[in-house]
């Protein structure tokens, strides 16, 4: 017996029902991008391993057991699938010297991998439409992301979705807090799940994100990473909450918020929604001003997020009404050189912008007109062996109760137009 072949676990077909819905997130975010002003650019999908290493961090979910990662022998390259953008994107500035005149605002989009367990809402190939913008101290620029988000949930009317956000401070307010936050964990060791006790001597802040229920009252009552905070990047925080509150923008703050990978400072945000089981997060990001310099770049400031386009088509698919493609005419062929005459009509009408669909099963007329119907065009063309011949096309108004009238080939679009029109 001949194999027959599955996808990949974690890795999907999207077929063309859930395809639309996907270009419908597209086509609203890359007009509101062209409006905000930023450029896309294209990344490859495979980077060299040790640019994630040194970016989302060794001790991080990510490095540690998610990668798609192997050994291209050829070329002796440890080489990896990317989880995620901001690594390849980072390098490509550095590489194409991007921010030659100061800043840039970049976005790209496409898959990314990584090795998880699956469940409704996480794959191991997903996709993520990621913003960057680089070269930029002021919390403007965290704050124009976060509005360009809430504009974009709007637009794609999604409801019952929550801002949280927090300042995680810079390098040197995180050396002091972790000092004491090694110290707390160490005093409560008997209180901290296996997890905790691997990690929490090497990404301790990690641990204040688990969901754990019996570590809750813990991580509660743990040292508050708010109190570290520097002067400036206490500002940077009140900055940006007063320009969400003036352009309208809800938010909460949540001090435990820290994110699963190491590369941020100050601001970190997400965004979530109950509708959606435990993956409610669908975008998330923040700043990260000591990338660019820590991957070989000049010290630039940076900030960016991503949105996991999976959950947004998620949540499209319960509350989003597409509707559905249907061509204006509909071509229906059978005889001797009749799928010839149509595929050229179809082009000649296609040269004047009109969406053609020509039946090419070679069926019954009487099956072609069923699904002409189905089609939902408005004119269907019927050409036969008679109509080879002569260079006469039949026209039925399918939509007007089937009234037929004919014309010649050279009147065609003149007449295909009138009944349309
Ligand atoms: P992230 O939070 O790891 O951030 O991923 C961003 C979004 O991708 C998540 O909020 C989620 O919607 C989606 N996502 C992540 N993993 C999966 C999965 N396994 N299946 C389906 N969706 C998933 C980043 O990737 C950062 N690079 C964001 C960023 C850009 N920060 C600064 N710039």
């Amino acid at each position: 017996m001949t194999k027959k072949f599955q996808s990949v676990k974690g890795f999907y077909d999207v077929l063309p029902e859930k395809q639309k819905l996907f270009r419908f997130f597209e086509d609203a975010a890359l007009d509101l991008l062209d409006q905000y002003g930023y450029h896309e650019i294209g990344l490859p999908i495979v980077e060299p391993t040790e640019l994630f290493v040194d970016s989302v961090g060794s001790f991080t979910d990510i490095v540690e057991k998610e990668m798609y990662s192997w050994e291209d022998h050829l070329n002796n390259d440890r080489l990896t699938l990317r989880p995620e953008g901001t690594a390849g994107c980072v390098r490509a500035v550095i590489q194409n010297n991007l921010t030659y005149n100061g800043s840039a605002k970049l976005f790209y989009r496409g898959a990314m991998f990584r090795h998880e367990n699956v469940q409704k809402g996480r794959q191991r190939q997903f996709h993520q439409l990621g913003v960057e913008t680089f070269g930029i101290p002021s919390p403007a620029a965290d704050a124009e992301q976060i509005t360009f988000l809430d504009r974009l949930w709007k637009k794609l009317k999604l409801k019952k979705i929550s801002l949280v956000i927090n300042s995680i401070g810079d390098i040197e307010d995180r050396k002091a807090y972790r000092v004491k936050l090694i110290e707390y964990f160490e005093k409560n060791f008997d209180q901290l799940d296996e997890d905790a006790r691997r990690r929490y001597k090497d990404n301790p802040m990690r641990i204040l994100d688990s969901k754990n229920k019996d570590m809750q009252a813990l991580l509660n009552n743990a040292p508050n990473l708010s109190d570290f905070l520097s002067q400036d990047a206490k500002d940077h925080f009140n900055e940006l909450q007063k320009l969400l509150l003036q352009n309208n923008v809800n938010f909460s703050v949540n001090h435990r918020l820290v994110r699963g990978l190491d590369y941020y400072n100050r601001t970190v945000f997400e965004w979530t929604t109950n509708d959606l089981g435990s993956q409610g997060t669908i975008a998330g990001g923040g700043r990260y001003d000591y990338l660019v310099e820590s991957l070989g770049g000049n010290s630039t400031y940076a900030c960016g997020f991503a949105i996991g386009i999976e959950r947004i088509v998620l949540l499209l698919e319960e509350n989003t009404q597409l509707t559905t493609f249907s061509p204006e005419v509909y071509i229906v062929n059978n005889g001797v050189g009749a799928q010839a005459f149509a595929l050229e009509v179809a082009e000649k009408l296609r040269d004047e912008a009109f969406s053609v669909s020509v039946n090419l099963e070679g069926t019954s007329f009487k099956s072609q007109f069923k699904k002409a119907d189905k089609s939902d065009a408005k004119i269907c063309l019927i050409i036969g062996e008679e109509e080879v011949k002569n260079g006469i096309i039949q026209i039925k108004l399918i939509r007007e109760n089937g009234a037929q009238t004919s014309s010649d080939v050279s009147e065609l679009i003149h007449n295909v137009k009138k009944f349309l029109s």
